[in-house]
């Protein structure tokens, strides 16, 4: 510790630079629990794969065994590095101790580790470490603090199973001073300079023992950035999203989502629900443009290799990044409070504008509603080529849309994403108010306003953009809209499952038979609630979406319209409600 003494202590802004320019980092799932590649005694254990310790209640003593066969001879620190590096990540965060309790590097306060209990008897962190330092990447560790199943006195997440350490007499603090700090202090010491320290699942983790892992973290190495999971409270220096959750609007505080590549963390030789390099690279976009970093998975396999599927998509991540890097390192996020429908948007600060097309206009023409600036220029960013642009701006009802017309090329020039890039007058200011774009209208919940026929509603809109909690008929939700060209316009609600497969199973996903009634210009339209066809919501991944059509709303005249959304009964039976996400009006 002495050695860092007379350091001062960073700022937030100054130890978080790296990492708000980093933007796309790498999650490295590899522990013992690779060797079961998801399945044990012949039998496939459902879950994650880095928990199949829990899920297959697979007593310590057994468990303890794999390491002896474990062996990683194909693993290459420097190729490792590499394939991060070309994808375009800025930083590796690598489980140095999941919650199985087995230590990935040489630990002097446990021999249940990589150097010491397997056969391998190397530390890839050192290598790991040395090609970083090489390759120009940030190493950072992930620790599993609270959590460990090996520990006579570590956290096991109930319920427990036969085999893992009886629960009575458990001290906490036993554990966390003869284990979990100390092999905190290694990761400190041995490894060089740690980007981030990356906890997980605090559960019940005290404020006071919070703050004693916080602290060592900042006493050794002042620079270290503490994850948010640390706690549940306000330690962690940046914010952190659920697993493979993303905000529906953007957050200016520096925050991170991490996410997998298929469905598990950890190898698991059966997960082949890969993600396309489309839906990666623009969640990548999407993630970028709501102001935060996107830690990508892989989980290598027990002979330390990266599952070529997460290789191959790796590689065409980077081929974007190649041609359009410019957009995401050089750009900042936020420029809209909510999600564009079309994509997504960044801005470098300094007149750049960058808006990234997720897909391509069949008939040539992109409008884009809202922004106030004069733009100067339009360009494909891959190739320079110019886009012909018109501006105007058309009167609607108490203001004007402003309104940009791109005239693109036939063809898009990018397989993913096509970013174009606008030279701005001035730094981007955009009007949000939902009005039509090419016959279309989305009202998100998330920029409604929610209100109660008296006092204060008593639901309330998720960070993924979600609707939750409406149970009650007094609850309503409006939103002020711009209507331009005026006529009939369907409408369709969009409603969102429950998260997790097994619950779309067995029914319990989605509720419908809600009656509602949308008000809008002294006009009524009646619906009932019912799933007219499902698909695959953006950027939510475990989610589904659930279109409802409700009718015809005609619009007279173009203006300024408040459109109201009031259920007149709600069904509650499954507990579920209306989960509503998004109104679309589309021109007839
Ligand atoms: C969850 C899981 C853990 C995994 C982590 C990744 O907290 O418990 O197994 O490592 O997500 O974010």
């Amino acid at each position: 510790m002495e050695q860092f003494a007379d350091r001062r202590y960073p700022s937030d802004e100054e130890r978080l630079k790296w990492f708000r320019e980093a933007k796309f980092g790498m999650f490295i799932h590899w522990g013992i629990y690779a060797q079961l590649a998801g399945s044990w005694k012949g039998r496939e254990i459902p879950g994650i794969g880095e928990q199949i310790m829990r899920f297959g209640k697979i007593p310590v003593e057994e468990y303890r065994q794999i390491a002896k066969d474990f062996n990683p001879v194909k693993f290459d620190a420097g190729e490792w590095v590499r394939i991060a590096k070309q994808a375009g990540m800025r930083y590796i965060v690598i489980t140095a101790k999941h919650h199985d309790g087995f230590a990935m590097y040489h630990s002097h306060c446990s021999p249940y580790n990589i150097v010491d209990a397997t056969p391998y008897g190397r530390d890839p962190m050192k290598d790991l470490a040395a090609a970083c330092k090489e390759q120009g990447v940030r190493l950072c560790f992930y620790y599993s603090h609270y959590q460990d199943w090996d520990d006579p006195d570590g956290v096991v997440k109930a319920p427990s199973w036969e085999g893992a350490w009886p629960e009575e007499g458990k001290v906490f603090e036993k554990y966390m001073n003869d284990k979990a700090l100390p092999q905190l202090t290694e990761l400190l010491t041995q490894y060089g300079p740690v980007g981030i320290l990356w906890f997980d699942t605090p559960g019940e983790l005290s404020h006071y023992n919070a703050r004693r892992f916080n602290d060592l973290v900042h006493a050794i190495q002042p620079e270290c950035i503490v994850g948010p999971r640390i706690s549940n409270d306000e330690l962690g220096d940046y914010i952190g999203y659920g697993d493979n959750q993303v905000p529906a609007s953007g957050n200016p505080l520096p925050w991170e989502t991490c996410a997998t590549m298929n469905d598990t963390w950890g190898f698991k030789a059966q997960d082949h629900n890969w993600k396309s390099p489309a839906q990666l690279i623009r969640l990548l976009c999407s993630i970028v443009g709501k102001g935060g970093n996107y830690l990508l998975n892989v989980g290598p396999t027990a002979e330390g290799q990266i599952p070529p599927e997460s290789v191959e998509r790796l590689h065409a991540a980077g081929e974007w990044l190649d041609r359009n890097g410019e957009a995401i390192y050089n750009a900042r996020g936020c420029v809209l409070q909510n999600e564009a429908e079309w994509g997504a948007v960044t801005e470098d600060g300094a007149g750049c504008l960058y808006l990234h097309l997720f897909d391509w206009p069949q008939d040539g023409r992109f409008i884009l509603n809202g922004l106030q600036n004069r733009v100067r220029s339009a360009r494909l960013l891959a190739t320079g080529e110019a886009v012909p642009f018109r501006q105007e701006s058309a009167p609607a009802g108490d203001g004007t849309v402003e309104r940009l017309t791109l005239s693109l090329p036939a063809g898009a020039p990018d397989p993913y994403v096509s970013v174009i890039r606008l030279e701005i007058e001035g730094k981007a200011t955009f009007d949000e108010t939902p009005s039509d774009c090419a016959g279309r209208v989305t009202l998100s919940a998330a920029s409604g306003t929610l209100s109660a026929e008296a006092g204060k509603p008593a639901f309330a809109v998720s960070k993924a953009g979600i609707l939750e909690g409406w149970s009650r008929t007094e609850d309503f939700i409006s939103w002020k809209l711009r209507i331009q060209e005026p006529g009939c316009y369907n409408v369709t609600m969009n409603t969102f499952t429950e998260k997790y497969p097994e619950e779309q199973k067995n029914g319990m996903d989605w509720e419908g038979g809600h009656r509602f009634r949308l008000s809008c210009a002294g006009k009524e339209l009646d619906f009932t609630v019912t799933d007219d066809g499902r698909s695959h919501p953006r950027d939510l991944f475990l989610w589904q979406n659930v279109a409802t059509h409700c009718g015809a709303l005609c619009f007279e005249h173009p203006g300024s319209y408040t459109l109201s959304l009031k259920p007149q009964q709600l069904c509650f039976e499954k507990g579920l409600g209306p989960k509503l996400k998004s109104l679309v009006l589309s021109r007839k």
